[in-house]
């Protein structure tokens, strides 16, 4: 079993598809281990997104993911990491296969409804920044 962390966006929240995108995710075999909806501060977005602060869409994304609720989510599969982002597509919803959260749900690169660790390091590094110290329920 592997836990991988994800994200329901701001643009997806608003939009009001955290419902289906909960479903997707159950209907997929994945177990919610832990969930929250917050809104970030401008810094912790900023933190989260470090390895991106050299990029010159940086500002845009902070701004962007603090602009509203969102959802933050531990998951857990096998193969959880690669699953989640087989699911979610190319973070270009423009690039993404059919039958993709962010082909389905995302509106732009930017605004592409949701976010997934990208490697076990990640991973656990971003459980961390937003579940510090927790037991995931068995
Ligand atoms: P995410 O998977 O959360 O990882 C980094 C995020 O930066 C990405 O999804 C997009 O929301 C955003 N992003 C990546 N590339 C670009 C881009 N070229 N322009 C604007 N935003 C981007």
């Amino acid at each position: 079993m592997e836990r991988t962390f994800a994200i329901i966006k701001p643009d997806a929240v608003q939009s009001r598809y955290t419902g289906r995108i909960l479903q997707c995710i159950e209907e997929s075999g994945f177990t919610i281990r832990a969930m929250q909806m917050r809104r970030l501060s401008v810094t912790e977005a900023e933190g989260f997104y470090d390895v991106h602060r050299a990029r010159p869409f940086f500002g845009s994304l902070t701004q962007f993911m603090s602009s509203g609720p969102c959802v933050v989510m531990a998951l857990e599969a096998e193969h959880a990491i690669a699953r989640w982002r087989m699911l979610m597509g190319a973070t270009d919803p423009a690039k993404a296969d059919v039958a993709t959260l962010r082909k389905e749900f995302g509106a732009s690169i930017e605004h592409n409804a949701t976010h997934g660790s990208d490697a076990p390091e990640t991973a656990a590094y971003e459980l961390g920044y937003f579940f510090p110290g927790i037991e995931f329920s068995k």
